[in-house]
């Protein structure tokens, strides 16, 4: 991680060109897009109870429509082809594969999930698939092997087992015509905001159940890339995403660089851990003594979860800055919701801090310096595996004009300067093969509801009609020259 708040120099604007068969991509996932939340034998995922549970989401918002994708996924191919896309990120629903998470898989899931496929494929984009973004059958959550204590959910082990068999499941029914598999979308989202802070499904606030969720998603990843490996052709390749965090100390203080170590620890390593190296890090299981003794880990489990990767999906949106805190009491500001029950367990003596920059409409700060710093991380601790930029984007107040155009600068700027940071990562040698950005459309964005478009495709949610903003236009030109122009 880079060694101070300022980070890596901005990349230079100018002319860049991306390598020959960059994948030029944008990612959506099932439940922030799909609809037809009671359709063709779909259950309900910890998301939909969430919504429902009054104060979890802004205006009580639900994924029940949202673009209602599952009903148009055609016309929203014909965009993309129309856009120029050469590839596109999209998620399962898990609930509506196998809808209680366990046993017979629904046909009529996976026949929309092949049908989509295809007419991608149609239109020369290339599918890749996440297996899960979320939205854990429900049934998992709520009833779960008797006498374990870990109250269901990711926090149990035999999740894993459950996702390794839904894993095959979908790999039987997209294996022929899939290329590109990851496991997992940002399992650090699913344990800590959903088991920690719970601003996230299933809304739990249990420190000991966020860290046994981390592992058991570590080792759901490890058992689901090996049922994958198993039903899938050779030719297949198999990955994660995961939302690594830049992180910087706010001085060079020995505190502030310890805060910068724990964050470290309990954002990046505590994935990278054992995915690359096969061992979670002393200091992590140092740190949280207090809390667990970690003996949900099974010494066998890190030789299964440091399972080969063929490529590393990296999300990134913006920095963090940390320090010590003056005053471990007072209210944090950690880029997430605020709340009274932290995501960062064994971290109370950590402050978050706005990272410099201007802001986006979620406040979060534009700063591509941090992509440029995780991209040549990860490249130097990841040797030999492609990386590819699995989420990219951001969110600003879009509104159509009088004439239903929707003028998008902000985003176009902020998305010419991380394609820069892309860029100057692979002349700095980083092996990236691909930019996915977030979002091909508006849509559900979790906790906050319809209230924050990433979109850059503008939906009217009412009308379901969808716009192109500008950015959508200069997204298309750029993917077409496979270059960025000056700016
Ligand atoms: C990521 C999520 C994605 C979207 C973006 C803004 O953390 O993976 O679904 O919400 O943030």
């Amino acid at each position: 991680m880079s060694p101070t708040a300022s980070g890596s120099p901005a990349p230079e604007a100018g002319t860049a060109r991306f390598p020959p068969g960059f994948l030029w991509g944008a990612a959506t996932a099932a439940y922030q897009i799909e609809g037809a939340a009671q359709e063709d034998g779909r259950s309900a995922s910890i998301w939909d109870t969430f919504c429902r549970t009054p104060g979890k989401v802004l205006g009580g918002d639900t994924g029940d429509v949202a673009c209602d994708h599952y009903h148009r996924f055609r016309d929203d191919v014909r965009l993309m082809a129309e856009l120029g896309l050469g590839a596109y990120r999209f998620s399962v629903s898990w609930p509506r594969v196998q809808p209680t998470g366990r046993g017979p898989a629904v046909q009529r899931g996976l026949d929309f999930y092949r049908a989509l496929v295809d007419e991608l494929l149609s239109h020369d984009i290339q599918p890749m698939v996440t297996l899960y973004h979320w939205d854990l059958p429900q049934e998992l959550e709520t009833s779960f092997p008797s006498g374990s204590s870990a109250g269901g959910g990711w926090p149990e082990r035999d999740t894993a087992q459950r996702f390794a068999e839904y894993a095959g499941i979908v790999a039987d029914a997209l294996g022929d015509r899939v290329g590109m598999w990851t496991t997992l979308n940002e399992p650090w989202c699913s344990a800590f905001l959903g088991y920690g802070s719970g601003v996230h499904a299933p809304g739990r606030t249990d420190p000991v159940a966020a860290l046994r969720a981390a592992h058991h998603l570590n080792l759901a990843h490890g058992l689901g890339a090996q049922a994958l490996r198993g039903a899938l052709p050779a030719r297949a390749q198999v990955g994660i995403c995961l939302n690594p965090s830049a992180v910087r100390p706010l001085t060079d203080a020995p505190e502030d660089l310890d805060a910068q170590r724990r964050i470290d620890a309990l954002a990046n390593r505590i994935f990278t851990g054992p995915l690359l190296k096969g061992a979670y890090p002393a200091d992590l299981l140092a740190d949280t003594s207090d809390i667990t003794d970690w003996s949900f880990v099974r010494p066998e489990d890190l030789a299964v979860i440091k399972h080969p990767l063929d490529f590393l999906g990296i999300n990134y949106y913006t920095p963090a800055v940390v320090s010590a805190a003056t005053d471990p009491a007072a209210p944090r500001r950690d880029g997430h919701n605020a709340s009274a029950h932290s995501p960062w367990p064994g971290a109370d003596g950590v402050a978050f801090h706005r990272a410099p920059g201007e802001l986006t409409a979620m406040d979060w700060a534009v700063d591509p310096t941090g992509l440029v710093d995780l991209l040549t991380e990860y490249a130097s601790q990841a040797p030999g595996v492609p990386l590819f930029i699995t989420e990219n984007g951001a969110a600003y107040e879009d509104r159509p004009d009088a004439e239903g155009r929707v003028h998008d600068p902000d985003r176009i700027r902020y998305l010419h300067a991380h394609l820069a940071a892309v860029h100057e990562a692979i002349r700095a040698g980083a092996d990236v093969r691909g930019y996915f950005l977030w979002s091909l459309l508006d849509n559900f964005e979790w906790a906050y509801g319809y209230s924050k478009r990433f979109g850059a495709v503008y939906v009217d949610y009412d009308a379901q009609t969808r716009t192109p903003k500008s950015s959508a236009r200069w997204y298309a030109r750029v993917a077409a020259n496979g270059e960025l122009p000056a700016g």
